[in-house]
């Protein structure tokens, strides 16, 4: 067999980013599994003894090397996978500078045990640097390096490592990253003979996650999957209702390869706008695909980073997969004769099943006229219905909230909605904070409807108000939203216009315990189901939940 590998001209060399290749032991987990995955491994073990400190194992299944290329992969800017500058545009592999091995082997006692054929093997020791012995060895196919004593001979070094606990921690992190962008491949680590990781090689991102996290986290993501001229986005992201405000796991990908990039989550973040309670981090696990000339990884020492040509497409396409996701109507396939069933065939996707019955009649589709399914209240609070496969039931107040937020967004960004004149005009009284934040938000108060004037003193005369339903109060309305826009709530948002809409919508909803009559709930259920972002309220809150039908098989033994 020839040798695979060849030493880098000095000039393409010095293109290539240097830099601390091994921090800690997790930099080191990071590059040996990324050179056995550029390998073609099938399953990578990981061993740790000590946090890392006292030893570090990776062994694969991949190609293995043969004597040659065994010895020249200790040598600096020796590597297989590129052979000119050109080749850095759209890299593939993880590896591509020749850095990883030397660096290690530099800075302890190094072993490095490898077949290529799965009959003569090598095994090469090496001391902070310098090679100590080159002998057979007899293995399998594929490759083990043993790291013992980092840095041992940079005693500055060793004294920053940080406690076995801290440093196993973050080899399991850095391995979970690489699991996650490698579903096809079984991992395990073990640190002091303990199973920290063990995950088997599936066909779906989705079982990795389950075999990582477990069925809490995997039970609460929706799929992401949205292309944008050259640029595809998939991967998951977090129901808003069970986002929390700490340890959410946000990961990001592009082209195979995990990026660290803060402004790519808060991209995604952004296209949870209004249906995340502010201070809520939903988790992401983000795939980016795009063509290899688009995107530079080659900027980060560790390869960290990504450097988009087009970086405000990239985030616009990100914020839009992500709103897309949490859009369960557009996301259900129609039901029923006629391709469209109607605001109803929505209720797929998270919903589950829809109902293959016309809302309108003479909307296209279904003879017979009929009016969607029969919806009946419960407690005052609640509309329940059937759909195919399952009884929705949607809370009116959090369902109300969303339709009138995102219809109100519109008003606040136009002229404004049509107010209706009071007859008798009413006369309230605030606090000086409340009165500021009136003059703060008049124009805003006044194109959702309300137009007010200072009488005297602390007392305002309203002359118009908005009507979004029967049962509204204007007076009492107008004072908790003035109250809640003079004390900050909904403070976390950071688009005014958003935050007054959230608020507006919030207080102006039908609330639970009014009576809504059959029209009521039907105008509500419709509005809800053609809203863009129809399955949370401004809050994170549910405004459907369901139970299947399945369920209530499976409870009653009929399954
Ligand atoms: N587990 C392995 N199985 C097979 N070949 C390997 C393995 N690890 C390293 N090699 C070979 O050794 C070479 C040097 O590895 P090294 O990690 O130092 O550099 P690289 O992966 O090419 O680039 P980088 O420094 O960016 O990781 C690789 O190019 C590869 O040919
Ligand atoms: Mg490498």
């Amino acid at each position: 067999m020839s040798p695979k590998i060849a030493v880098l001209a000095d000039r393409v060399a010095d293109q290539i980013a240097a830099g601390e290749v091994v921090e800690r032991p997790a930099s080191v987990v990071k590059e040996l599994v990324e050179n056995a995955l550029d390998a073609g491994a099938r399953e990578v073990r990981v061993e740790l003894e000590g946090g890392g400190r006292t030893l570090i194992r990776v062994s694969d299944d991949g190609s293995g090397m043969d004597r040659d290329d065994a010895r020249l992969a200790l040598t600096r800017h020796a590597t297989s996978k590129i052979t000119d500058a050109s080749d850095l545009i759209g890299v593939a592999t993880y590896g591509f500078r020749g850095e990883a091995l030397p660096s290690i082997a530099a800075v302890s006692r190094f072993e490095l045990e490898t077949s290529a054929d799965g009959k003569t093997g090598t095994h090469v020791r090496v001391a902070g640097g310098t090679v100590e012995g080159v002998d057979d060895a007899v293995r399998r196919q594929g490759t083990t390096v043993t790291v013992r004593a980092l840095f041992f001979n940079l005693p500055a070094r060793r004294k920053f490592l940080r406690a076995p606990a801290t440093e196993t921690r973050a080899a399991v992190e850095a391995l979970t990253v690489l699991a996650l962008a490698r579903p096809d491949v079984a991992f395990t680590l073990s640190s002091d003979a303990r199973a920290l990781l063990d995950v088997p090689r599936v066909d779906r991102l989705i079982d990795r996650v389950h075999g990582l996290w477990g069925r809490d986290l995997a039970d609460t993501l929706l799929p992401v999957e949205f292309r944008e001229a050259a640029l595809e986005v998939t991967g998951f992201a977090q129901r808003p209702s069970q986002a929390k405000p700490a340890g959410r796991k946000g990961y990001v990908f592009v082209r195979g390869r995990p990026i660290k990039d803060p402004f790519i989550l808060r991209a995604a973040e952004a296209g949870y706008r209004s249906t995340v309670a502010p201070g809520d981090r939903p988790s992401l696990l983000l795939f980016l695909d795009l063509p290899g000339d688009a995107v530079d990884v080659n900027v980060h020492p560790a390869k960290l980073e990504a450097r988009f040509r087009d970086k405000f497409f990239v985030e616009q396409v990100v914020q839009e997969a992500v709103r897309r996701s949490l859009v369960p109507l557009a996301a259900a396939a129609p039901i029923g004769a006629g391709g469209d069933a109607g605001p109803w065939a929505g209720l797929g996707g998270e919903l589950a099943g829809g109902v293959p019955l016309e809302l309108f009649p003479g909307n296209g589709g279904a003879a017979g006229a009929t009016r969607g399914p029969e919806l009946l209240q419960v407690f005052d609070s609640y509309i329940l219905f059937q759909t195919d496969a399952s009884v929705a039931i949607v809370d009116q107040h959090s369902a109300h909230e969303r339709v009138l937020y995102e219809g109100v967004l519109q008003q606040l960004q136009g002229d404004g909605a049509p107010a209706q004149r009071l007859l008798l005009p009413l006369t309230l009284d605030f606090s000086p904070p409340e009165l500021e934040a009136i003059d703060e938000h008049r124009e805003l108060l006044r194109r959702v409807g309300f137009e007010l004037e200072a009488l005297s003193g602390r007392s305002v005369i309203v002359s118009t108000a908005p009507n979004p339903h029967p049962r509204f109060e204007a007076a009492r309305c107008l004072q908790e939203l003035v109250s809640d826009l003079a004390g900050g709530r909904f403070g976390g948002w950071a688009n005014r216009l958003e935050r007054f809409a959230a608020t507006y919508a919030c207080r102006a909803a039908i609330k639970a315990g009014h009576h809504l009559d059959p029209d009521e709930m039907r105008e509500l259920v419709v509005r809800l189901l053609t809203a863009t972002l129809p399955a949370h309220d401004v809050h994170g809150r549910p405004t459907i939940v369901q139970l299947p039908r399945a369920e209530l098989e499976r409870r009653f033994g009929r399954s």
